[in-house]
């Protein structure tokens, strides 16, 4: 909307604000009548005057956000072909109640009807707040087809119910920060748009996803980062080995209140002096936790064979163990991930951001910086668990209402075979997950498992035009078969001519005949074929619901005008002024500020041992 939509004129405004005019006029000392007559004429022209303003302006911004569905040149919803709906489940009247929380899908193409996806914080009866139903989403569907599109429809109604989004977008597109700003500039919303983005830390929040969380949680959130290595029992042991030590790292500087951020746990994993250090700092000498680090630490532990007495630290040993992860956490902590995600006093914390219902942002850099963005998601996905169980701690009043929806697109590139746990767990902390991969073979590539995983885990599955067989056959499967009567219609004619010549009459006879025949069978046949799902039309799509229901679809597409967008101006991100150090944090560790000092330090401690080394053999 334009501030010239807001401008008045014409006689119906003038009119309106002529009766508030005299409305206030009355009101002032002019007119000394008093009596009950005057007030009520007052209030009657206010109130007409009121209403009327507030319809009009109403009318504006209504117009202003348009929903429209591809239409042929008669108006009619145009669609190849119109699959049979299953009788409608889930096809609902305005009336219902529940529809408070359901989200619009799209319309049934057979019917007409609107197709509305109830959510976990639903009001149908019988639904148990503290055990809700799946209502995850799984999208699929070839490149270009409406899968986003479908998903910005119910992000939008997510938004405008107040409620909460996380969007992993794992394909940037420049337009999602926009159109997630439309929308909320929209309801009005525009201070909840929160968006991390390790490809324009310009225009990011700062984001540290290794801060909060007990150590295990963390160090299994850095350890993400390191391959599975599968069916190898030596590497096994040593990512084992890794995680130990690295949460007992962990637990020592939480102890001790360091606050620490991606290069600083990449530096900490390689340095032999820091590592020296650690037990004795202040706040960890002396404690459990202390202690601990000390037994870790002491495994790198070599005799000084010098003849000095005492122990160093093995360099060789600390690369071993932590060398593949300190790497792995230099990247994270360098460049533009390091703008985004070194900080100790981030300006968003991922439990926080879901309480209040912002719509958070997350398009990764899978171009170009492929590994490292696909580390950042794991662990970002990593700090999401951590909040997803602290809200499952929380009393179910309190647990977000309406459900967060998390919207993984193109999720292939940072998903890891461990997903299907979440589900379980977002589902009673009333969390709806909807992850749309284009295509089977795109996961097949994380994990040969994790395509059907993630399918059986939702309930809903949204089947959009399907690009290849492999995953167009999977959906028609899943799906299922129906026993269908094959006819079958025969048709046969035979000729026949014969003579003889060596008669001296010649006999010649001829004969023609024809049949058909009809037939019928049974045999099983696809509900929904393979070619079926292969020719669906853009914005259309096949739901199949709890594998009960199937309803053919058409999605409509929100838009909004060029005015209203002009009106809305360019995104505006949040992030308070002053943002603190979490709990249980009270100082920083800051072993990156002090860069330089630590690698001098190391490296006089590696030429100490060599040097020291060489003489011990001598001797
Ligand atoms: N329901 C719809 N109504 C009208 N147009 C649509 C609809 N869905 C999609 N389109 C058109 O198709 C384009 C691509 O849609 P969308 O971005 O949703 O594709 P996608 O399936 O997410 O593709 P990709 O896998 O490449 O991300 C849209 O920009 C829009 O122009
Ligand atoms: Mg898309």
């Amino acid at each position: 909307m334009s501030a010239e939509d807001l401008k008045l004129g014409g006689h119906e405004d003038t009119l309106a604000l002529s009766a508030l005019a005299a409305a206030i006029a009355a009101c002032g000392p002019y007119i000394t009548q008093g009596g009950a007559d005057w007030k009520l004429a007052t209030g009657a022209l206010a109130g007409f005057s009121g209403l009327y303003m507030a319809e009009r302006f109403h009318k504006r911004w209504m117009h202003s956000a348009r929903a429209y569905l591809p239409r042929d040149q008669q108006g009619r919803v145009q669609t190849n072909d119109k699959l049979v709906s299953h009788p409608g489940a889930l096809s609902a009247n305005h009336e219902d109640r529940y529809l408070e929380d359901a989200l619009l899908l799209g319309y049934m193409t057979d019917t007409g009807l609107p197709y509305y996806l109830p959510t976990l914080g639903d009001a149908r009866p019988g639904n148990d707040p503290a055990n809700p139903p799946n209502d995850h989403v799984f999208i699929t569907g070839m490149s270009g087809v409406g899968k986003t599109v479908a998903a910005s429809l119910m992000m939008f109604q997510q938004i405008q119910k107040g409620g909460g989004v996380i969007f992993a977008d794992g394909k940037i597109d420049s337009t999602n920060i926009e159109s997630l700003w439309y929308m909320l500039k929209w309801c009005g919303r525009e201070d909840d748009l929160v968006v991390i983005h390790p490809g324009d830390p310009s225009f990011s929040a700062k984001y540290n996803p290794i801060l909060i969380g007990d150590p295990d949680e963390i160090a299994s959130r850095i350890m993400s980062a390191v391959p599975k290595a599968q069916n190898s029992a030596g590497a096994d042991f040593y990512r084992n080995s890794g995680m130990q030590a690295v949460s007992a790292l962990v637990a020592a500087l939480q102890r001790g209140g360091y606050a620490f951020t991606p290069a600083d746990i990449s530096l900490l994993l390689l340095s032999p002096t820091e590592l020296e250090k650690l037990p004795n700092l202040p706040g960890i000498r002396g404690t459990e936790e202390g202690r601990v680090v000390n037994l870790f630490i002491n495994r790198f532990r070599v005799a000084n064979r010098n003849g000095s007495g005492g122990s160093i630290i093995d360099v060789n040993k600390v690369k071993e163990l932590f060398g593949g992860i300190g790497g792995r956490m230099g990247l994270m902590g360098s460049g533009n991930f390091g703008k985004v995600a070194n900080t100790t006093r981030p300006d968003v914390n991922l439990f926080d951001c879901i309480m209040q219902n912002k719509v958070i942002y997350l398009p990764l850099p899978t171009m170009g910086k492929e590994e490292t963005a696909a580390d950042f998601a794991k662990m970002f996905v990593g700090d999401y668990r951590t909040a997803v169980s602290w809200i499952q701690a929380l009393p179910v009043r309190l647990r977000p209402n309406p459900p967060t929806l998390f919207f993984g697109d193109e999720p292939g590139s940072f998903l890891s075979e461990n997903w299907d746990r979440l589900f379980e767990q977002a589902r009673s902390a009333r969390q709806r997950l909807m992850l749309s991969p284009q295509t089977k073979a795109n996961l097949d590539a994380v994990a040969l498992t994790l395509f059907p995983k993630l399918a059986g885990n939702c309930a809903t599955k949204l089947l959009f035009q399907q690009g290849d067989q492999e995953t167009a056959e999977w959906a028609a499967d899943l799906i299922g078969m129906k026993l269908g009567v094959l006819r079958t219609l025969t048709e046969s004619s035979q000729d026949s001519a014969s003579g003889s010549s060596s008669d001296i009459e010649g006999t010649a006879s001829a004969g023609a005949g024809t049949g058909t025949s009809e037939g019928a069978r049974h045999q099983e046949m696809y509900r929904v074929s393979p070619d079926d799902l292969k020719q669906l039309g853009k914005g259309e799509c096949v739901v199949y619901w709890s594998g009960k229901t199937r309803h053919h679809l058409i999605v409509p597409m929100i838009d909004f005008s060029s005015r209203f967008k002009k009106w809305a101006g360019s995104p505006r991100i949040f992030a308070p002024e002053n943002p603190r150090r979490p709990r249980p944090y009270t100082r920083d560790y800051g072993i990156y500020q002090r860069l330089d000092q630590v690698l001098k330090a190391d490296q006089e401690y590696i030429n100490a041992q060599t040097v020291k080394k060489e003489k011990g053999d001598k001797k």
